[in-house]
């Protein structure tokens, strides 16, 4: 398959580009467009045999439903069957912005979007490439990452080239994604509201809206055999370079003096060894391919960089990553499970 590439500026949108994609999406072509968190793999959510088309090019599990992005308010009612009051304050408070809320479904949305379930997740992004794409396609836009399944999610348009081309019809390139990690799931379907994953939008800034709301304990935690996540897709090996990672969490100190200590060892064996680092701690670091992620002091710059350090890796063919850990507050919930994910769960504590 041809695949149509087509870069836009966010601040000066050349809407005959937008209609064309548009078009495609409307036919029930495959369109990968930015996101403010990753980038995403766009079909008609309506439309079933489209849906099917992002399940093949993804190589994604078919268990696993897809969130379905709006452009406006007004445009959800058709599908989902009601909307609770907790769920209306939060749109309003966090649309457009990285937010899926999960609502109980409308027969509008077919079975494979969301895979079954009889809810569906929500979004409005923020960015204005994709709200402008949503509203030229006038259909609701089913969008998982635009990653190969199980790979760090996309968070600049070459990554979705080198991913999809050949497997899609269009690439709409725009630029870095500011977030750089998927949006929060809260599933609104259940009182009080449950976080199924985390992202920018903490959970602190949400229970500004209902003290009750709580994380799903299961999602930072290593998964037991038979775990049944709510957000099926968490179950899933995920955001994995193809070197194994290793995290090591405790005092900073000692974690630099841990990974110096492995990164030896590895590289006695002629492992080439690349360590996520921090803008305070990468001069501690002799050895190996070293990659600050930013300083600790801003986690969001964190946030932004990790998909990109982790796929950087692989373009090196590192052997082996070793990361420092971040604390498990705001936003660094959502790093750290990213991180324990790509891992595996492998984390070496000092
Ligand atoms: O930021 C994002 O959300 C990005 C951009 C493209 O918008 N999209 C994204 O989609 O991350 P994806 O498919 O990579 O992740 C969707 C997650 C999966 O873990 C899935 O299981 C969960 O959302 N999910 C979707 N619908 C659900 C539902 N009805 N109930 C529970 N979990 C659901
Ligand atoms: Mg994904």
């Amino acid at each position: 398959m041809n695949t149509k590439i087509i870069y836009l500026d966010e601040n000066k949108i050349d809407e005959s580009q937008i209609k064309v994609a548009g078009e495609i999406l409307h036919k029930g072509g495959l369109v990968a467009f930015p996101t403010e968190t990753v980038y995403g793999l766009g079909a008609d959510a309506t439309n079933i045999e489209a849906v099917k088309k992002i399940f093949e090019a993804k190589g994604r599990p078919q268990d696993n439903p897809l969130i379905v992005h709006v452009a406006d308010f007004e445009s959800i009612k058709e599908y989902v069957l009601e909307i609770p009051n907790i769920a209306h304050k939060i749109m309003e408070a966090f649309w457009p912005g990285p937010l899926t809320v999960i609502l109980k479904k409308s027969l509008k949305i077919p079975s494979i979007t969301s895979a079954g379930l009889e809810s569906v997740g929500i979004r409005m992004p923020a960015n204005l490439i994709a709200r402008e794409l949503i509203k030229a396609a006038g259909v609701p836009i089913a969008a998982p990452s635009a990653n190969i399944s199980g790979r760090p999610s996309p968070t600049e348009a070459e990554r979705c080239i080198e991913d999809l081309t050949g497997k899609i019809d269009c690439i709409i390139g725009g630029g870095s994604c500011q977030v750089g990690l998927e949006s929060t799931i809260i599933d609104c379907t259940t009182d009080p509201p449950c976080v199924l994953r985390p992202g920018a939008i903490t959970v602190d800034m949400l229970r500004n809206f209902d003290e009750r709301i709580y994380i799903d304990r299961a999602i930072m935690k290593k998964p037991e055999l038979d775990f049944k996540p709510k957000a099926p897709g968490m179950k899933y090996r995920h955001y994995a370079p193809n070197a194994p990672v290793k995290i090591v969490c405790g005092d900073l100190q000692k974690t630099i003096a841990k990974i110096n200590e492995m990164v030896q060892n590895y590289m006695d064996d002629k492992k080439l060894v690349g360590i996520i680092a921090t803008d305070e701690t990468i001069c501690q670091y002799l050895q190996g391919e070293v990659v600050s992620l930013g300083s600790r002091r801003h986690i969001e710059t964190i946030a932004q960089n990790l998909f990109e350090t982790l796929r950087s890796f692989d373009d090196m063919k590192v052997d082996i990553i070793l990361s420092e850990a971040f604390d498990e507050t705001g936003m660094g919930i959502a790093v750290m499970n990213r991180l324990k994910k790509s891992a595996g769960f492998d984390i070496i504590k000092v």
